[in-house]
């Protein structure tokens, strides 16, 4: 038995490499996991379906991955039935590592649709969007505004906590990005809010910083029509920024008159 002095380094060590969470009370060895498991049946004869088999071949994995994501998203007609999608969709290595898919928050009602970046240790344990701190200075941001969640719908670029909050692969983003088009698809919102850069550049497919973006209105092509859109800085920069409040503030009215404009 290890020392606990050196036990305690090890976890010292596992914390600083990103893995901080305990997500099971025992190891999992997820190489061994990954091996292929042997399969019950002799494969089918190759000539019966050549076809087929071409098809299976030519796909990359990440290829298949978003080929599933298009087919599983383009089936749902609505938020149970897209919430129940990516409960089954395994094209994405980050539902391996998280504990909980975290779908939304608020009211699927609303006009108003906020996206953010990515569930972090709060939200993964909970499974809700924006349930730590940066949730509650959000929630702080929103009643400043005489808005709450019942007034709005919260929901994020990834469903899935990336582990240690690493950044996602392209592979991985272009998975979600399926689901969330077809999220905002379902909702059908009459304004989108971009929380913080990654949600800005991902959506908006812009290159230029969240600080020249911000309180800007872009539009957010969707199928034939598209809907506006406007980027403001994330909740958890602000927390790091507070003098930077006060442009988040300005962003918040202009959000306030264009929903007046819109009714
Ligand atoms: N940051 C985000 O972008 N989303 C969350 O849900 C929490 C923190």
């Amino acid at each position: 038995m290890p020392e606990p002095a050196s036990l305690a380094e090890l976890l010292r060590f596992q914390i600083e490499a990103g893995a901080d969470t305990a997500i099971e009370e025992a190891p999992v060895d997820r190489y061994r996991k990954a091996a292929p498991a042997p399969s019950p049946e002799p494969p089918p004869a190759v000539a019966a379906r050549p076809a087929a088999r071409a098809a299976t071949v030519a796909l990359t994995p990440s290829s298949a991955a978003e080929a599933s994501a298009r087919e599983l998203a383009a089936g749902c007609r609505n938020l149970a039935e897209l919430r129940a999608a990516l409960e089954r969709f395994e094209g994405c290595a980050l539902k391996e590592t998280a504990t909980k898919l975290v779908f939304a928050d608020g009211n699927p009602e609303a006009r108003i649709m906020l996206v953010g970046e990515a569930p972090g240790r709060d939200e993964d344990r909970q499974g809700l969007p924006f349930f730590g701190e940066s949730g509650q200075l959000l929630d702080r941001m929103l009643a400043a505004n005489g808005l709450d969640r019942t007034r709005v719908y919260v929901t994020n670029i990834l469903p899935w906590r990336p582990p240690g909050n690493r950044s996602p692969s392209p592979e991985e983003t272009t998975a979600c990005l399926t689901f969330l088009r077809r999220h905002i698809e379902l909702v059908a919102p009459a304004i989108l809010v971009l929380l913080g850069g990654v949600s800005t550049a991902t959506l908006l497919a812009r290159s230029e910083g969240i600080t020249r973006l911000r309180g800007r209105w872009f539009d957010f092509p969707l199928g034939e029509s598209s809907i506006p859109a406007i980027p403001l800085f994330h909740p958890a920069y602000l927390l790091r920024q507070p003098a930077q409040k006060r442009e988040a503030w300005r962003d918040l009215l202009e959000i306030k008159h264009k929903m007046e404009r819109l009714t």
